[in-house]
């Protein structure tokens, strides 16, 4: 199994971010190398610059997001953790990729749509080519499993899209006029439990860096008191917690609460309901402000302390980006050498 997964680096990493995707990658880190396969953890900044970016913004939540990955459990002596932009592996692949992926594809792409907007005319090229980078950060590593949300699930589709057509195009034969696929599809895993965790004053609203209130999020950098006054502040309703999951239908800011409590403590919504159904808010905002003081206080404690050691997070990051190299350049050689250019 060789599992890659990627994440943009944006700042200000909230529980959202923690729950959706970086609890996951822990909890497949200790999984899959326990049986022999490879974890590859990377920060998509290359990605990052298909939006209007500030550069010194960039390069702070590059190292700040390190901080956080490894501050949340991702250890750098099992996966390989590493930031596009030291393996230039991937701007390469994608550029021989682009002959493979065809438009129709590319303007079926809903993200693209969602993020130009009214402007596509003003959006980057690399706003349009970036699943085609995409694509190019698993298939180069071979990988066979890709942890994602939900919202990604397209790019991985077409991603398993242009390997098959690059494979059936160009892949060499064996002796036995077989195809040596060159790519690998990928599978994308997407956890069930990654509860959307919504907004504290919105049910409707995802839990998001870019909402204005800070009151709408838990932070990875929140003390206790913050926390605790956040969930205290939360939005609820006058009703008792029911005692079945059925009756958190029609009150999304409960069954957010309800959520986000099931998922730090690592059960079901059902068992929380019938440890707090018949419950005010009165009672179940302080057990779940406690929960998360208690299992985000280890992290918060870490974070703070290594986001300041700028030299160990780029030595951290150096070290991923080298193993990463390594990996990468066989498949990347063997791109090259399908499509027909020599490379002496
Ligand atoms: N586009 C992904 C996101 O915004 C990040 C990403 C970039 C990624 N490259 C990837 C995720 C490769 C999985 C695999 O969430």
């Amino acid at each position: 199994m060789r599992v890659v997964s990627g994440i943009q680096p944006t700042g200000n990493l909230h529980l959202g971010n923690y729950l959706g995707a970086i609890r996951n990658w822990v909890k497949m880190q200790e999984d899959v190398t326990a049986n022999g396969g490879d974890c590859l953890y990377f920060l998509a900044d290359l990605h990052a610059i298909s939006m209007p970016h500030v550069p010194a913004d960039l390069a702070a939540s590059t190292r700040e997001m390190v901080a956080a990955l490894v501050a949340c459990g991702i250890d750098p002596d099992k996966s390989v953790l590493f930031n596009q932009a030291q393996v230039p592996a991937h701007a390469e692949l994608q550029w021989l990729l682009t002959g493979t992926a065809r438009m129709g594809w590319l303007n079926r792409m809903t993200q693209f749509k969602d993020k130009s907007g009214k402007n596509r005319e003003g959006a980057s090229i690399a706003l349009y080519t970036y699943p085609v980078l995409q694509a190019a950060d698993v298939l180069l590593y071979q990988a066979t499993h890709v942890p994602v949300g939900e919202d990604q699930k397209q790019h991985l589709e077409l991603a398993r899209d242009i390997a098959q057509k690059f494979n059936n195009d160009f892949a060499p034969k064996n002796e036995n006029g077989e195809l040596q696929p060159v790519f690998t599809l990928p599978e994308p895993i997407i956890p069930p439990e990654a509860a959307r965790i919504m907004s504290l004053r919105d049910g409707s609203a995802k839990m998001s860096k870019s909402d204005p209130s800070d009151m709408s999020r838990i932070n990875l950098t929140d003390d206790a008191d913050t926390i605790m006054a956040k969930i205290k502040k939360a939005k609820s309703d006058a009703d008792v917690l029911p005692s079945d999951a059925k009756g958190l239908e029609g009150r999304p800011e409960a069954a957010s609460l309800v959520g986000i409590y099931a998922a730090m403590a690592g059960t079901s919504v059902a068992a929380v309901l019938s440890e707090f159904g018949g419950d005010g808010f009165g009672r179940f905002k302080p057990a779940l402000g406690e929960l998360l003081v208690e299992k985000l206080a280890p992290i918060n404690t870490r974070f703070i302390e290594l986001r300041q050691d700028q030299a160990a997070l780029d030595a951290i990051l150096r070290k991923g980006a080298a193993k990463a190299r390594s990996l990468g350049a066989p498949t990347l050689e063997a791109a090259y050498a399908a499509l027909g250019l020599v490379r002496g």
